[in-house]
């Protein structure tokens, strides 16, 4: 069954910090539609631990903040960009706070109101963080806020599947699948906001909940965006090493506050790879991890903090000590094992500083968007901020664009005629896994030619498998998020492909220096990108026609 559901202003697909961030912020006389796939507080950000980064210290400077950013990037942060969202900080904290985020405080008699940690690549402390659950107080006060809002309609549990758009192009809405329906309905908006968050579920080993597929990314290239720097997946260099852990995060703030990582005969090793030891930028720990383990077969190494006193311990990281205690470890005794895993997508739809993407009308902010503020490395922190800051940036375009014609756009009802249910759930679970498998395998924290080659021809395979199986049967979840982590897939081995050295996140040992004349974006271009500027055409690669509501039987 098939209908339009509802017509609105701004479609907000997405309930993160980015998301929520901007339906708030919006006047009550705009109607808004929050979408999510599944409960509205599920994502990234319930999960974030160590905090927000913004300068709130006297000792401490915008400038500085600037270039520990520009230096994580490794010489390919947007500098314009930093700038901006780095000035935008301060106030972005205090909107929070203003909505009730409950921040750990500083004694009355420090220099800044808040507590504030350290995190790698700061050179200062400027970590604003509510203990070690930060995201869980920012997600809750947001949805709490905008369940008040009368102009927000609410609709968990519907997956977005394609954006639609005219040929000119404009964007005109997106298809929703119901999942507790199961239909799909038709949305028509003025304007549409992806806020789907990152892509690291395309790797068999993540920080991320599952809802992180890459859904926006997918989408986006699809409808004709081009889409960025997707070689940068950052690896976390610590997520607790248990089977039934499924990667929880060890929070980097562990070692800001003095945490030292240990091979199994309890030396350090981090000072043999950077002079800023545990607290160097995170591509250089991830990578000094993974050498260490490789170079003495280890499953893990170790994470200790025992050294602190346990009240501290309980004080600073309850909820990193409760659930450690709950898988058998006492850190406040002894050193955790530890392992990297896949945590946050660097690159991603390219929008200008307005959040607005190569199709009008149609804007991506927060971690599913490429805006040029972390470069080849985001550094720790600075994502939060970012999510916060694209919401306010967006907000007066969005405006504007309302003002400036009040028609609401036609969206075609989906057609499902011509497919049939499934017969063989098994194809999705099976590709499922083995994409997830040969991603961590050949496209992760150390690669070469020959691995990103064979990860290509599979990627090639899954990708005519799935959009044939996409052609014949009727859309569930599963497939929608196999669909678009398969595209996704694509995207990182392309552009790791492309770039012929190594920077930041990506590591080929074929190519192991950085090479100058290499220090811009990876930008890949879809077959149906219609240029706002005829020059902005500078590769190529190939989307579908999601306009195109038609499924076709393709046997
Ligand atoms: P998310 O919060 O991930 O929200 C995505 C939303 O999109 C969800 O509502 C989801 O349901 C919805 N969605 C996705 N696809 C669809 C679809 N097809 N249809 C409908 N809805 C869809 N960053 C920091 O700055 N500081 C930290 O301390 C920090 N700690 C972290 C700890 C962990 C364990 C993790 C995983 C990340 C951490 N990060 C941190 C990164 C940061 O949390 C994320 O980058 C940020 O929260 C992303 O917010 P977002 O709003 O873009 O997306
Ligand atoms: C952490 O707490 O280590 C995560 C911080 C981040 O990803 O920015």
């Amino acid at each position: 069954m098939t209908n339009t559901l509802l017509t609105t202003d701004v479609l907000i697909i997405g309930s993160g910090a980015a998301g929520l961030g901007l339906a708030l912020r919006l006047p009550e006389q705009v109607r808004c539609t929050v979408v999510a796939k599944r409960e509205l507080v599920e994502g990234n950000t319930l999960y974030a631990q160590g905090g927000i980064s913004a300068v709130l210290d006297s000792a401490d400077s915008l400038e500085s903040h600037v270039l520990d950013t520009l230096e994580a990037g490794a010489s390919l942060c947007q500098e314009d960009v930093v700038r901006t969202v780095v000035e935008h900080g301060p106030a972005a904290i205090r909107w929070l706070a203003g909505q009730g985020v409950a921040f750990t405080q500083n004694p009355p008699t420090g220099d800044s109101e808040f507590h504030l940690t350290r995190e790698g690549g700061h050179s200062h402390r400027r970590v604003v963080h509510a203990a070690d659950a930060t995201g869980r107080a920012v997600e809750t006060t947001l949805v709490e806020q905008v369940r008040q809002r009368p102009n927000v309609t609410i609709l968990e549990h519907h997956i977005a599947v394609d954006i639609t758009r005219t040929h000119e192009p404009r964007c005109t809405g997106a298809y929703l699948l119901d999942l507790q329906h199961d239909r799909v309905v038709a949305v028509p908006a003025r304007i549409v906001v992806l806020a789907t968050g990152g892509a690291a579920k395309v790797y068999l080993y993540t920080s991320n909940p599952d809802v992180a597929t890459g859904d926006g990314i997918a989408m986006a290239w699809r409808a004709g965006c081009r889409i960025a720097n997707m070689e940068f997946v950052q690896f976390h260099p610590t997520c607790l090493y248990h089977p039934q852990a499924k990667s929880f995060l060890i929070s980097e703030a562990v070692r800001g506050e003095g945490g030292h990582l240990l091979l199994s005969d309890g030396t350090r090793f981090m000072s043999r790879f950077d002079e800023r030891a545990e607290l160097a930028p995170r591509d250089i720990v991830a990578r000094a991890i993974d050498h260490e383990m490789k170079r003495l077969g280890s499953d893990c190494i170790y994470l200790d903090i025992s050294h602190k006193p346990a009240s501290f311990i309980e004080e600073h990281f309850p909820t990193i000590h409760t659930r450690c205690l709950e898988l058998g470890f006492d850190m406040r005794k002894k050193p955790l094992p530890v392992v990297p895993a896949a945590h946050y997508t660097c690159g991603g739809v390219r929008v200008d500083i307005h959040g607005e993407t190569d199709v009008p009308g149609l804007f991506a902010i927060g971690e599913t968007a490429y805006t040029g503020l972390h470069g080849a490395n985001r550094m720790a922190s600075n994502s939060l901020l970012e999510c916060l800051v694209y919401g306010e940036l967006a907000l007066a375009r969005i405006l504007q664009q309302l003002d400036e014609s009040d028609e609401m756009p036609q969206v075609p009802a989906w057609d499902e005629s011509r497919v049939t249910d499934s017969d063989e759930e098994v194809v999705v679970s099976h590709n499922w896994e083995e994409l997830r498998r040969f991603m961590w395998d050949y496209v992760g924290i150390v690669r070469s030619n020959k691995r990103l080659a064979r990860a290509r021809r599979r990627v090639d395979l899954l990708r005519h498998e799935i959009n044939e199986y996409y052609g014949n049967f009727r859309v569930s979840n599963d497939l929608l998020e196999l669909r678009n982590l398969v595209e996704v897939a694509d995207l990182i081995v392309q552009s790791a492909m492309r770039r012929r050295e190594s920077r930041g996140l990506h590591y080929n040992i074929d190519f192991p220096e950085t090479d100058p004349n290499q220090a811009q974006p990876t930008v890949l271009i879809p077959d149906n990108y219609v240029p706002r500027i005829p020059e902005d055409r500078v590769s190529s690669g190939s989307a579908g026609n999601p306009s195109s509501n038609k499924r076709r039987r393709t046997r």
